[in-house]
């Protein structure tokens, strides 16, 4: 169903042609800032005026008499400066809910052209647990996919994850030096035993320790770099097998954080960057054919157009390091050409940090310069932080990064005493199952109910408290829908056989109007949501229909109600229970409760 703001904008942009005479102007429709004025208002009559240099409420008074809308809209209204209001007539408003009703993506469109979108995101490093720097990436991300995968378009998950480079080398070496792995005589051998038990505990443990000595140690430096030609050129079986087992052992660690979480990703969404290793040669030699590339103080760099440091000078962007490495950046190039070439991407979307911008701007340009990304549109999707209550980043006493898991943890803790507190009748299963679906739930709702570009304090109080704009909020609103189905069912009311006899839906009641109103806007917020990729606009869309389900919940009786408007309000139960789970479940991920 096409979106009724698209519907009235391009009637509003036809009488502006009509007035003036001008084309595809703007009909700049924004839903209205207060129910008393209408639905939606245009403010294109004052920049309009400006331009012709006429009197903007003339020139809406011409706009409207152009204006054909009355099926959908009432008298239309000037106001102010020159705004249009418009309101909704409610013989349409219920035409739209049968609509709704029949569609089983409840108001969201296709896109006309579907597009084959590749989407990098989370990215962890491996020999590290995730932590609350991945969070973002990993959910955000996965909430773009779901949004582009439900508007038709073809989306490819990668998880572009760091698996290759000096530091793999640098634990390597610390591992084969450790004396715990060292039985006299067959000090290999002990290692290779050892491996399938180091867990990523260990591994932390170790990389941190490798790294210090690597600083401190120049012998040892030299080993570590051996270490890292032995993986690249694959000659000593013991290393790569090493290497495996860390990959390995981190997998298990992300996959583990990916199942709680409800992310979509799984092994063969890995392309990481060891997969590249073998294309880096070539992507220096084909960048120096293209006169790109050049040697700058050893290295090989590109210099991208436009990139000035604040001396003015050009900036590199470096491809290869003087001792022949090549790094994130080469490997970055090699991805954007496979992922144009094999996976036939039409778009690439990066989600990451707001601090990697540079890096991928100079990407995107070398990219461009170099003719390999003529068709494809590449796009940086960058976010905040996530600060302590403190405003500074998010870390423990001691200073170290959060890691997920125990983050994790302690919301689905806490969520538990919610729960306890709420319905402490409930079986211990139906707790655990229920502080799981608010705690993770609660984590997730609040990254995405903050706009993705700010930094947000995250605190556990505001995301689990039962009032304000939180998961367990839209739960509990949820779960509030499907018992009064329940009690119906009880009382012996056949709600299937009700819902089917709605043929015209009476909206008599402000709060019952104002409700399916919002019912039917559903598409036009997934629109605004996907546009900047803002997951924030689709959890403000759904606070506000659980406020106005409240507010009609309260006015109108459902199951004591006549048996002539039982009928729609059943409906607007229904309809309001289906969105709610749609978007919590299908865009955001995030379990619903039918009791809780
Ligand atoms: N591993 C990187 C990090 O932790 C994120 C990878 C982002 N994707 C990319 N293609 N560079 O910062």
């Amino acid at each position: 169903m096409r979106p009724v703001i698209d519907t009235i904008s391009q009637s509003i942009s036809a009488a502006i042609e009509k007035a003036t005479g001008q084309k595809d102007a703007s009909a700049m429709v924004t839903p209205a800032t207060d129910a008393k004025f209408g639905d939606y208002q245009s403010n294109a009559a004052m920049g309009l005026a400006k331009q012709l240099k006429t009197n903007p409420r003339q020139l809406a008074e011409k706009i409207i008499a152009e204006l054909e809308i009355d099926d959908i809209c009432q008298e239309p209204e000037i106001a102010g400066a020159g705004f249009i209001n418009l309101r909704l007539k409610s013989d349409f408003v219920a035409e739209s809910l049968l609509k709704i009703k029949a569609d089983k993506k409840l108001g969201i469109e296709k896109v006309k052209k579907p597009r084959t979108v590749v989407v990098d995101f989370s990215g962890p490093n491996i020999a590290k647990q995730m932590h609350v720097g991945h969070l973002r990436s990993t959910i955000i991300g996965d909430c773009i996919c779901r949004m582009l995968e439900l508007a038709g378009n073809k989306v490819i998950r990668q998880n572009h994850i760091g698996d290759w480079g000096t530091q793999f080398g640098v634990l390597v070496q610390h591992l084969y030096e450790l004396s715990v792995f060292k039985k006299e005589d067959e000090n290999l051998q002990s290692l290779e035993e050892a491996i399938d038990t180091l867990s990523i505990e260990d591994l932390e443990v170790f990389y941190r320790e490798a790294t210090e000595q690597y600083n401190l140690d120049d012998t040892f430096k030299k080993q570590a770099r051996k270490r890292v030609v032995e993986l690249h050129t694959h000659s000593e079986p013991l290393t790569l097998k090493l290497w495996e087992h860390i990959v390995d052992e981190s997998r298990k660690n992300y996959q583990f954080i990916y199942d709680i979480l409800g992310i979509n990703l799984h092994k063969e969404n890995e392309r990481g960057e060891s997969f590249y290793s073998e294309k880096l040669a070539g992507i220096v030699e084909d960048l120096k054919k293209l006169g790109l590339a050049e040697k700058s103080d050893g290295a090989i760099c590109v210099f991208p157009e436009g990139f000035k440091n604040k001396e003015g000078e050009p900036l590199p962007f470096i491809i290869q390091k003087s001792d022949g490495a090549f790094l994130y950046a080469t490997t970055d190039l090699a991805a954007i050409r496979y992922r144009i070439n094999e996976l036939k991407a039409d778009k690439i979307i990066y989600v990451t940090d707001a601090r990697q911008k540079l890096h991928f701007e100079m990407l995107f340009t070398v990219a461009k310069q170099a003719g390999w990304a003529k068709d494809t549109e590449l796009v940086h999707i960058t976010f905040g932080s996530v600060l302590g209550e403190d405003s500074k980043p998010l870390k423990t006493r001691s200073g170290e990064n959060v890691k997920l898991k125990e983050l994790l943890d302690e919301a689905v803790k806490r969520a538990r005493g919610v729960v306890e507190e709420k319905n402490p009748d409930l079986s211990e299963d139906e707790k655990e199952k229920i502080a799981r679906a608010v705690g993770i739930g609660a984590v997730k709702y609040a990254d995405y109910c903050n706009n993705r570009t700010s930094d947000y304090i995250f605190s556990f109080d505001k995301m689990l408290a039962m009032d304000g704009n939180t998961a367990p909020y839209m739960q509990y609103a949820y779960a509030r829908i499907k018992s009064i189905g329940r009690k119906g069912e009880e009382k012996g009311i056949n709600i299937e056989k009700e819902l089917k006899i709605v043929k015209k839906p009476y909206l008599g009641e402000d709060a019952e109007l104002a409700l399916a109103k919002q019912l039917i806007r559903y598409g036009e917020a997934f629109n605004c949501a996907i546009a900047d990729f803002k997951p924030n606009f689709l959890t403000a869309y759904l606070f506000e229909l659980a406020q106005k389900f409240s507010a009609f919940y309260n006015a109108c009786p459902v199951l004591d109600a006549s048996e002539d408007i039982r009928p729609t309000r059943l409906l607007l139960c229904e309809l309001t229970a289906a969105t709610i789970q749609h978007g919590m479940e299908d865009l955001l991920g995030i379990e619903t409760i039918k009791r809780m």
